[in-house]
């Protein structure tokens, strides 16, 4: 799936990384880039249309999937996060029926209502922007790490039921990257540019996931070994 001539859907495109594949989109030649956010109001960016959704409410999916139904490549990108004391905290089950909605049901929600639109044309492709998180043992981020796997197994039912019509589906995984979502958490972080341009490239090489920094594919690397990293995070990723 090439990326020039494409249509591209961004879910959460107003900022951050969904920001950077909307931007790096037009660069590359896009036919048509629609930024999907929550609040359109003063968002103005050169050959970029702004629609809006929220992935937690199917009325706003459903009228963005009616409003760009030439989209060939859906990126599934909103996401929301939340720190909290670990997998025992007294909030665990209301943050991750939060963090469930959005990064879960959301790309459940999006996926769905952009199906038939997608199978309908010649070449198309879904992104799922996942994340380390999902191999990766972190309990103050219990609840996103659990709807984060979920949607990666989401991510891997869905690569093998569309693979007959045609739809290539690729999962991103990335560790901490400098965004507005790691605010306030001193690590070293990717920048979102350089994990769009991985991305996209995997993409146009008809790859199925793409480890978009050296933490998250040596991780990944663990996964085979007597102690993965699930169990003993490796050096530098605790
Ligand atoms: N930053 C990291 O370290 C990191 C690492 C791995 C994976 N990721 C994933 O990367 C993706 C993008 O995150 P980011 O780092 O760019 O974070 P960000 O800067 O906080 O941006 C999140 C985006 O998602 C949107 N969003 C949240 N809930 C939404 C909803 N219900 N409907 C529609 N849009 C919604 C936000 O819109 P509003 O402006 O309206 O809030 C915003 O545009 C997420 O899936 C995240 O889990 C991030």
């Amino acid at each position: 799936m090439d990326i020039t001539n494409a249509t591209i859907f961004i879910t959460g495109a107003n900022r951050g990384l969904g920001l950077a594949f909307a931007r790096e989109a037009r660069r590359r030649g896009a036919a048509k880039v629609y930024a999907g956010m929550r609040n359109t109001n003063g968002f103005q960016e050169p050959g970029i249309v702004p629609v809006r959704i929220d992935v937690t409410d199917k009325a706003s999916i459903a009228a963005a999937a009616e409003l760009a139904a030439d989209t060939t490549l859906l990126v599934n990108n909103a996401g929301i996060a939340a720190l909290i004391d670990g997998p025992l905290a007294a909030d665990v089950e209301a943050q991750s029926a939060r963090m469930f909605d959005t990064n879960y049901y959301g790309v459940v929600r999006v996926t769905q209502a952009f199906e038939q639109i997608l199978s309908a044309k010649p070449r198309a492709a879904i992104i799922n922007v996942l994340s380390d998180i999902v191999w990766l043992p972190r309990p103050y981020l219990t609840p996103y790490a659990a709807s984060k796997a979920a949607a990666w197994s989401y991510t891997n039912q869905l690569r093998l039921h569309l693979q007959e019509r045609g739809i290539q589906v690729l999962g991103l995984h990335v560790g901490f990257m400098d965004t507005d979502l790691t605010n306030g958490i001193d690590v070293p972080k990717a920048n979102p540019e350089d994990v769009v341009h991985q991305t996209y490239d995997a993409l146009i090489a008809g790859k199925s996931e793409i480890m978009a920094d050296k933490g998250t594919a040596m991780l990944k690397s663990t996964l085979a070994a007597e102690i993965p990293g699930y169990i003993t995070p490796p050096a530098g990723l605790q």
